[in-house]
């Protein structure tokens, strides 16, 4: 198997599952339905990987049998913020790992010309520096929009920050890691670089179009 390098800062998602489904993913001719699910899936294993280290405080249960001491997870709700439009296709998956998630929104699209983050959407839940973020969005590309929407979030007050996507591009993950070394990025792909128009190849096209049948 090729090893693929690895980057400060980045953990690679490597379960067989997820690396088969990218592959699913990728392949131009999978239909929206599929593309969709196949989204929701991975963002679900991902999370799964992403969230190993939240921290658990006791808690007293009663079984049927006998009351015992379990652990459930600590502190204010998790809180999910998908970057639109694209990243509101992990939103799903991941509520079905965690359904009591909160779900905030940072509306951001890549001008056409400069690549750069323009901004049109905030809203998160309160009391930002007390809860855990998993920012969302399958594309790592620049990382213009990545590190916008963290600095965003920080601004908010949010300190504890995990950035998942799908397929990444080294110059992307090198950005995000220089902007905020404190924020974990997780990926299922780790991709060979940009094109001239800032697309990830090899990529799997424009996500936001792919989940949404957009053209
Ligand atoms: C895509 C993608 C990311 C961004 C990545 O969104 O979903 O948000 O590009 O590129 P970057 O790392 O170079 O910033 P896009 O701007 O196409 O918006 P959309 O999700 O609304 O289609
Ligand atoms: N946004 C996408 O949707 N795909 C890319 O390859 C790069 C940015």
């Amino acid at each position: 198997m090729p090893t693929t390098p690895s980057l400060p800062g980045l953990t690679l998602v490597r379960h067989p599952l997820v690396q088969h489904k990218v592959s699913l993913l990728r392949d131009r001719s999978t239909p929206t339905k599929i593309f969709k699910e196949l989204v929701d899936e991975i963002a679900m294993l991902m999370a799964y990987e992403a969230t190993i280290d939240l921290p658990l405080e006791p808690v007293d249960v009663e079984t049927p049998l006998e009351r015992t001491v379990g652990q459930r997870v600590a502190g204010k709700k998790l809180t999910l913020v998908p970057i639109l439009r694209a990243g509101l296709g992990m939103v799903d998956g991941i509520l079905k790992l965690v359904p009591s998630a909160r779900v905030g929104h940072i509306g951001l699209y890549r001008d056409h010309d400069t690549l750069e983050p323009v901004d049109y959407y905030f809203k998160i839940p309160g009391e930002a520096g007390e809860r855990d973020f998993l920012v969302l969005d399958p594309m790592l590309a620049t990382g213009g929009s990545a590190v916008s929407a963290i600095s965003a979030l920080k601004r908010a007050g949010a300190a504890r920050i995990r950035f998942l996507c799908l397929v990444a591009a080294p110059a992307g993950v090198t950005r995000v890691h220089e902007a905020h070394p404190d924020v974990p990025i997780f990926c299922a792909a780790l991709d060979r670089q940009l094109n001239e128009h800032g697309y990830i190849l090899p990529g799997l096209g424009d996500a936001g179009d792919r989940l949404f049948g957009t053209r």
